[in-house]
Formats: structure tokens, C-alpha cells, sequence
């Protein structure tokens, strides 16, 4: 398969099984040639698949997987045939060839998942002493690929090969390969049946999907053990839910780390800063979150400030959180040689500094000149690092911390040399090994220190490079994108595609890092990085500005319109948050992911969901009015004018530069914020619901316990369920309520859309509503659909039951338009 790659070195393979034992839940198979295979079935749905060449087993080791991980081993029957051995659970059967280890997967009804070609097999490579350990399998009829996180080219991946190796890729272009982040992790679907992948391998691992031959799939790594997890669907949502289950949730974030943040390279000194905060304030355009970049360092050095330009770090940021904003700084991993730096003192002297091959520290040049770099893989140098924020969050009041370079990037080498040596937590190893977890250690360290000085209130990080498992510590970015409509189409195909492989905490610089944006392009990408979790605008600076009133004044007003809206979300995006934490749901969902019945949608891929309800579509081209996409089955109202759209084809959105293409499932309760500047700015007193009306019945949720804190791993949160029933004559909506937080607001405003009846009669909990208490006129819904005309209920926040009996038409109510 990979000879092309390998110099042609001699492929070495399993022999015969020729002894096996059970332990448990795990099954070793020993082969004539020492080889052994470990079948570690850790769920009904979670496969593990461990091969050692020579019979060994080193200690079980990783940073991905989520120490919280509990296997809960189902019951396997195994059983022996002549040729094979079989671990039958109640979702999957797994067999194991004797000759020669390959594996088949099938389902209860025999149908086939996933099944090896050669299977395990490797070469020893005699320069670094490692095996580059492969793995290969047949492709299935009609078979497709996604996931592997950070990755610029089409959703599907079948017919590409693939890299993960961590790398800076300043203005990196679609296709490029590889990019920030490593994510070993794969989606399979074929029949409509979906499993993953997950290679826990952190050395740079390659991925061909169809490529070299179109009836293999191989990956394969220059070192460490071919270690892999299968997990069973047959849903590609429930793939990544079980991946995420192994590699770890993220923690709810601070609410407010959901608002727009505003970033640029950079802003200084104080005056400038305070200057972007203020307009913000007189412009009226919601902001929770600005950024030092760089150049608040004393010259770039970590933990200190740049007295010239901020004489006064803690007074400054009392003053803009007086005003709402919360400040977020960056800290690299680069550490400045200088004798007389408290941070480069401690460090030299504690042996913290990653070491060259034969013992001196390590040097490379970044922002700051020569550096060292902390060796993050010690247990100790992360607590070490994770005491430097205390001052900065504790005494300074920064509330996040943003990670960069974390790749690890060095100017003109790229990265560190790879004999550089590392203590990944005991199992000391070189570069090569431990070059992809850097930045995720680099985050975790940092995660450590602002959770434990942010304390109570919840910390964010974001870090630009990462391993699978990050989710746990960090938020992320996209890097140096470039303002581009090409890249405003990345950004989107990007952002989906970390959404899927675990890290839902995604956002791209909003406008582009490198270059300017046009108005309209600026305009375009926020209407997309609106509905992205991470939602922040940043350049490099050197263009011009791009803040959301740099454009003039027709975009400024575009930009407060889309930045409202977005505040406006906040519950529901909350919500949806929740989904990712709690269960490992992505936020952000692939058509495929959306429909995967529908083969229609597995080469789409502009077409994504953001939680259960919104199906949102970028316009990623220059001066069009709205564009032809997929809406998967179902009916739709397009939110600007209330459109009811039926789904399973191609349609058209209206959407002139005031508008995304953006459809909200019929049935939906979607929740809405009343519009505020900041999270916290305003006592939420009453909640607007938006229903909008289907015939049968639909489910929604809402989660709230507060925005902050961890009152609500206390199970102080409430979860509530709004299930719709909509007949041609009535509406009802029960609610059910879980949990024990209280929130502020005592009354919901549900508005209510598409009724295709006139309202006659309103009970809440048996009780009558009169009539009259419908009509809301002074409806502060923002969009240009008529809805003045549309009725609005007010009910107390608990209640049960809301029903509405209607009489068929009623000319008073608009007819809803059915495109
Ligand atoms: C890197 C980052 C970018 C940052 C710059 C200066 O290029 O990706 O976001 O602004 O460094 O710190």
C-alpha cells in the first residue's frame, strides 16, 4: 500500500494464530511469529485493537484518551471456527482470521462494517529504530469518509491521503496538508450504516482513503503501536458521540465566551484599546471579549506587560469589565533566553526546558528572539506553568488565555529538531513522538491555570494547535486564514469538520487574518461566524481595520444586525453547548450528519446544522442575492420571512446582503434573549420563545443554569422540554421540566409562527387565556417578517400545558407562503 512512501523496506506480517487467552474483556491472539493482538471490547459500541509485533506490550499510555473513560464491557460470547475466532456482543460481531490477524466487523444482521485487506503489518525502520506500523482494509460498496479534524479540502475525504503532523501554515490554502491541529480519528458510512476510527498514534500518521488504490483505505504511523478504537454507529452522530466519549467533553464555558469577541493583531497601547471598547459601547454593537495579542508583553516576553503601552494592566481591565468586557491575552509556548527573566530563570534552573538529544536545552528563534520551550509533557512543568496566570488572572483580572505557536512553530526550521527529547508523563521519547500533543499539553497546563485563578467563575482557553482529546482544555481557531472567498468557504468546511472530530468549540477569524476583507466579504463571513461556537473577528493589523465598523456605515449596520441576532441566540446556542458537553453531540452538523439516509447530501457539503433546529447555508460568493442548496427532508421556515419550505431537494434562498440562508425546523421552540450589550448586562425578566407551528409532533430543549460557575455539575441547571403538537385546528405545547436552578426571568413570551388557524380559545394548565391577550404590538422580533400580525402568547415560565383551539382560517393572519 504505502511503499511508495517507505523506500520499499521489507513488510513484515502476522503469522498463525497459535495461542490465545481471555482476560476479562480482553482477548489476545498470539501469532507463530510472536505477533499478538489485543481485542479490547470496552462497550457495546467500542473496539479497541492493540498489536505488538514482538509479543510486548509497553505501558498502556495516552493523552487522548479521557481518564474519565469507563469501560462498561458488555457480554461477549466467543466462539472458535477453524479459520477464525469470533466476539459476538449484542450490536457487532468481530472476527479474527487465524492466519495472518485480519479483522471483519459486522452488524447483528451480517451485514459487513469494516473489513482488513492485509490488515496489521509494519517495517522496521533502521535509522530511528521505530516500526512505521500499518494497517489496511478494504473499501465497502459505495463507501465514504470523513472527520479527521482540521482539514481544508471537501467534506468527504474518499479519493484523498491525508497527514498529521501539527505545522504553522501562515496562509495556508484549500487543500493544504497537514494543518494546526492533529485529529487521527476517521467516519466510515456505507449502506447508511456509519462506524469510526480512531488511531491513538502521536506520531505523524498518514491517512489514504481510496487514493493510491480505489479499493483500499489504509493509515499508518512512523512509530509507537498500531492502536486503534472502533466505534459502532450505525449513526455518524453516534460515532462521534462515542468519540467523544473516549476522548473526553469539554466542560461548559462561560456565557459569555459565547458573545462576539473583537481581536487584532495588535491592539496597543491602552488608549487604543480602551478606544475599541468605547465604540463598541457608543456604536451599540453587543460585545463580551477583547484581546491582547503579542505586543502587550514587555518584548514578547510571557506573564510580563508592556509598561510603555499599558502602565496600569489591572486598573485598565477593572475598568473595561466595569463596561462589560472581559479581557483574553495570548501566551506562547516560546520562553525569551534572558538572564534577568524571572519566567526564563525558574525554568532554566528546574531543568523545565525541552533538551536536545545529547542534554543541552533546546533553542529556537520565535516572537521574542532565541528561545527555550517548556517540555509541557511533565507533570510537573505544567504545574509550574499553570502557576505563572496566577497573577495575571488573579491580581491583572484577565478572565481567558489564548494559545499560539503551539504546533510547536520556530522560524525558517518549522518545528523543533526531532531528537529533542520529552518526559511525555514517564514514557520518555523524542520529537518525533511527542510533536503532535504539544500544544495540547501546552493548552492543558494552561487550562489548569486559568480554571484553577479563575475559580468560580469558568475559565476559556483557545489554543491553535491540538491532539484528539483537546476538547477537554481548550477551545480553537482555524489559524492564518486569508480574507478571501475561497477561505470564507474553508472557514466553513473547517469549522464543521473539528465540530465532528470532537472539538465543537470552533471558530475561524471572522473577515480573514491576513489581508482585508471587502465589506462585503467581511459581512458574509460574520453572517457565518455567527452561528459558529466561537465567534471572534481577527486580523493581523498591518491591512487595515477590521473592526465591525470599518466598512462604513451601510456594513456597520449589516454587522450590529448579524452580531444582535447572534445575542439574540445565546440560549439556544447555550443549549446546544450543553448537547456537546453532556452527550459529545456536535454542535455543528454536516448535511450528512443531518440526513445520512439521504445519499444526496454525501458529497454536500455548504449545508450545516447548528444543534437540533437551524439549518444554515454561508453564501461564500461575491455580489449574488442567495443561493440553490440541499435542505434535507422535513419542513423548514426560512427565518427571514417566515417561507415554509418542505425538505429532501434542492431550493432557493433569498439572500441579499442582509441575510444568511438560515432555516429553522417546523415543530422547533427556539428560544431568544432579549438584545443586551454583553452577557450579564441585563436581568433577563421574560424569555421569548419562537414557536414555530408543525402538524405532529416535535420535541425542543432548553438548558440553563446561569452562564458561570459549577453550581450545575451539581445538577443545579434546568433542562426543559417543550414538546409541540400541532393539528390543523389546534396547538399544544407541554412542557417538562428537570433540574433545580431557577432562573431569572418568571415569564415566556412565545411567539408564535406559521398557526395556520385563527386562535379561539387558550388554556394554560385548564385555566382560559382571554383572547385579547394575543396580539403583541410592539413585537421587538428583529427580522422584516411581518409579524406584528402574529399572535403572542404570555405564560408563566413553569406552566405545563398550553393549548390553542382555533377555527381554520382567520383572514387576519398572514397565509404561511410555501416555496
Ligand atoms: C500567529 C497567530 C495569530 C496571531 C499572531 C501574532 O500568526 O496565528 O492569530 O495574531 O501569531 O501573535
Amino acid at each position: 500500500m504505502i511503499n511508495s512512501l517507505t523506500n520499499r523496506r521489507e513488510e513484515l506480517f502476522p503469522g498463525k494464530i497459535i495461542e490465545h487467552k481471555q482476560e476479562e474483556n480482553k482477548f489476545y491472539f498470539s501469532s507463530a511469529n510472536e505477533v499478538t493482538l489485543l481485542v479490547q471490547v470496552l462497550t457495546s459500541r467500542i473496539i479497541r485493537f492493540r498489536y505488538s509485533p514482538d509479543g510486548y506490550f509497553p505501558p498502556d499510555f495516552s493523552y487522548a484518551i479521557d481518564p474519565d473513560f469507563k469501560p462498561e464491557p458488555p457480554k461477549v460470547e466467543f466462539t472458535q471456527k477453524p479459520d477464525s475466532f469470533q466476539l459476538t456482543t449484542e450490536l457487532v460481531v468481530c472476527i479474527i482470521q487465524k492466519e495472518g490477524l485480519q479483522i471483519k466487523i459486522l452488524d447483528k444482521s451480517g451485514n459487513v462494517i469494516n473489513e482488513d485487506e492485509k490488515g496489521y503489518h509494519w517495517e522496521y525502520d533502521l535509522q530511528t529504530g521505530n516500526n512505521t506500523v500499518k494497517m489496511s482494509k478494504w473499501v465497502q460498496s459505495g463507501e465514504h469518509y470523513y472527520g479527521l479534524g482540521d482539514k481544508s479540502c471537501n467534506m468527504n475525504l474518499r479519493g484523498r491521503r491525508l497527514q498529521n503532523w501539527g505545522s504553522d501554515t501562515y496562509g495556508y490554502s484549500r487543500n493544504s496538508d497537514p494543518l494546526y491541529k492533529s485529529i487521527p480519528f476517521y467516519f466510515g458510512l456505507h449502506q447508511k450504516t456509519a462506524y469510526g476510527i480512531f488511531f491513538d498514534n502521536t506520531f505523524r500518521t498518514y491517512f489514504d482513503f481510496a487514493h493510491e488504490r480505489s479499493n483500499l483505505t489504509s493509515f499508518w504511523a512512523h512509530g509507537e503501536e498500531m492502536n486503534y478504537y472502533f466505534f459502532y454507529g450505525p449513526g455518524l452522530t453516534e460515532v462521534a458521540e462515542q468519540y467523544a466519549l473516549l476522548t473526553g467533553r469539554s466542560a461548559m464555558p462561560p456565557l459569555w465566551a459565547l458573545g462576539y469577541q473583537q481581536c487584532k493583531w495588535s491592539y496597543y497601547p491602552e488608549s487604543t484599546f480602551k478606544g475599541i471598547a468605547r465604540e463598541f459601547r457608543e456604536r451599540q454593537i453587543p460585545c463580551d471579549a477583547l484581546y491582547l495579542d503579542i505586543d502587550y508583553m514587555d518584548g514578547f516576553r510571557c506573564f510580563t506587560w508592556n509598561k510603555e503601552y499599558f502602565p496600569d494592566p489591572k486598573r485598565m481591565i477593572s475598568e473595561l469589565a466595569a463596561d462589560g468586557f472581559k479581557t483574553v491575552v495570548i501566551i506562547d509556548p516560546g520562553i525569551k533566553i534572558d538572564k534577568n527573566y524571572r519566567v526564563y530563570q525558574e525554568g532554566f534552573q528546574n531543568g523545565y526546558f525541552c533538551r536536545r538529544g545529547d542534554g543541552p536545552y533546546m533553542k529556537g528563534s520565535v516572537w521574542p528572539g532565541l528561545c527555550h520551550f517548556p517540555d509541557y509533557t511533565h507533570p510537573v512543568v505544567r504545574e509550574w506553568w499553570a502557576d505563572l496566570f496566577e497573577e495575571l488572572i488573579t491580581v491583572d483580572g484577565v478572565r481567558g488565555v489564548w494559545n499560539d505557536m503551539n504546533e510547536p512553530a520556530v522560524f525558517e526550521q518549522g518545528t523543533f529538531p526531532d531528537d529533542v527529547r520529552f518526559d511525555y508523563d514517564g514514557n520518555p521519547c523524542s520529537h518525533r513522538k511527542a510533536h503532535n500533543i504539544y500544544g495540547m499539553q501546552m493548552a492543558r497546563a494552561t487550562y489548569m491555570g486559568v480554571k484553577k485563578f479563575c475559580y468560580p467563575n469558568r475559565p476559556l482557553v483557545i489554543t491553535r494547535s491540538a491532539f484528539s482529546g483537546t476538547q477537554r482544555f481548550s477551545s480553537t481557531w482555524t489559524g492564518d486564514n486569508v480574507a478571501s472567498w475561497d477561505h470564507l468557504w474553508m472557514a466553513n468546511i473547517q469549522c464543521q469538520r473539528l465540530s465532528i472530530s470532537g472539538m465543537s468549540f470552533v471558530g475561524s477569524d471572522i473577515g480573514g487574518f491576513i489581508e482585508t476583507p471587502t465589506g462585503e466579504l467581511y459581512i458574509r463571513w460574520l453572517q457565518l461566524g455567527i452561528f459558529h461556537p466561537f465567534c471572534r473577528t481577527h486580523s493581523s493589523g498591518d491591512h487595515g481595520d477590521q473592526e465591525p465598523w470599518s466598512f462604513g456605515p451601510e456594513y456597520t449596520l449589516l454587522a450590529k444586525k448579524f452580531i444582535e441576532l447572534r445575542y439574540r441566540l445565546l440560549p439556544y446556542i447555550y443549549t446546544t453547548f450543553w448537547q456537546y458537553v453532556t452527550f459529545g453531540t456536535p454542535m455543528l452538523r454536516p448535511l450528512t450528519f443531518m440526513a445520512q439516509d439521504d445519499t444526496e447530501t454525501y458529497h454536500r457539503m455548504a449545508e450545516f446544522g447548528l444543534g437540533d433546529n437551524f439549518l444554515i447555508c454561508p453564501i461564500t460568493q461575491a455580489e449574488v442575492d442567495g443561493r440553490w442548496l440541499y435542505l434535507p427532508h422535513g419542513t423548514w421556515y426560512y427565518f427571514w420571512d417566515n417561507t415554509i419550505y418542505i425538505g429532501g431537494k434542492e431550493v432557493w434562498a433569498q439572500a441579499p446582503l442582509d441575510r444568511i440562508p438560515f432555516f429553522i425546523r417546523a415543530g422547533s421552540v427556539v428560544p431568544f434573549y432579549p438584545l443586551m450589550q454583553y452577557v450579564g448586562e441585563k436581568e433577563i425578566t421574560e424569555l421569548t420563545l419562537n414557536l414555530y407551528y408543525t402538524e405532529g409532533s416535535f420535541t425542543s430543549t432548553l438548558y440553563d443554569d446561569g452562564g458561570d460557575g459549577y453550581a450545575y455539575e451539581k445538577g443545579i441547571f434546568t433542562e426543559r422540554k417543550f414538546i409541540v403538537t400541532g393539528t390543523q385546528v389546534s396547538l399544544t405545547v407541554s412542557q417538562e421540566i428537570k433540574g433545580a436552578f431557577e432562573p431569572t426571568y418568571t415569564t415566556y413570551k412565545i411567539i408564535l409562527h406559521g398557526l395556520p388557524f385563527g386562535p379561539e380559545t387558550i388554556r394554560i394548565d385548564g385555566e382560559p387565556l382571554l383572547l385579547d391577550t394575543v396580539v403583541d404590538p410592539e413585537l421587538d422580533f428583529e427580522p422584516e417578517s411581518q409579524n406584528e400580525k402574529f399572535p403572542v402568547i404570555y405564560v408563566r415560565r413553569d406552566f405545563k400545558t398550553l393549548n390553542i383551539q382555533g377555527i381554520a382560517s382567520d383572514p387576519m393572519l398572514p397565509e404561511p407562503e410555501m416555496a
